[in-house]
């Protein structure tokens, strides 16, 4: 009996650890198609049958035209540019934000990496928050290369939101 309620403590522990990514899945906050994971940073939404928000595929579109010149087709890098997979593992939004906004650069004799500040670029500035959640969907939602699939429709709240941040210029 003790033994057989130690198994099943032990299951129920491993149960646990492997829905842990369910659980940080479950905490996530909607609105008007905009995803918040629990710590308020924004996420990425991937439903069941694998279709995208709105803000992942808008993200998807971005990175495609303004970032992979540089960093290669779906984030995994190029000759001039560093794969973004592996750091946006740990990148929180302000770090790729910061970056992204004032650019970041090595410049010695024998190295020459310059990540451009594009800040003052609408079509980066105003889908900042569409490019992280594209590439955290790349790197923790299991996102298969390419374009996605399927995906919702555009919310009312992002043609606001296009509206006021090209429209401030
Ligand atoms: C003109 C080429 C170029 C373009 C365009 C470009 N990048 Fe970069 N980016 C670089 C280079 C080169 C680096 C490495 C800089 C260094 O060595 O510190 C870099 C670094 C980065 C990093 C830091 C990576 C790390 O390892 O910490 C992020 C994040 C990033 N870029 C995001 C973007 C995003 C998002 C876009 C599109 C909106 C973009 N970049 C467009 C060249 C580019």
């Amino acid at each position: 009996m003790k033994r057989a309620s130690i198994g099943l403590a032990f299951v129920a522990a491993l149960g646990l650890l492997s829905n842990l990514h369910a659980v940080g899945e479950a905490l996530k906050k909607e609105k008007d198609g905009k995803w918040e994971a629990a710590d308020g940073s924004p996420t990425y939404n991937i439903a069941n049958d694998g279709t995208v928000d709105w803000y992942t595929f808008s993200g998807f579109r971005r990175y495609h035209s303004e970032c992979h010149v540089c960093h290669g087709p779906d984030g995994e890098g190029s000759t001039y540019a560093p794969g973004l997979l592996e750091p946006l593992k740990t990148m929180t939004y302000p770090e790729f934000m910061l970056i992204v906004a004032t650019g970041r650069q090595v410049v010695r004799a024998d190295k020459q990496s310059v990540m451009p500040a594009l800040g003052d670029n609408a079509n980066v500035r105003c889908y900042m928050e569409d490019l992280y959640v594209y590439l955290k969907a790349r790197v923790d939602g299991g996102l298969p290369r390419g374009r996605p699939a399927k995906r919702a429709d555009k919310p009312a709240a992002a043609d606001a939101h296009e509206k006021a941040c090209f429209g401030d210029r």
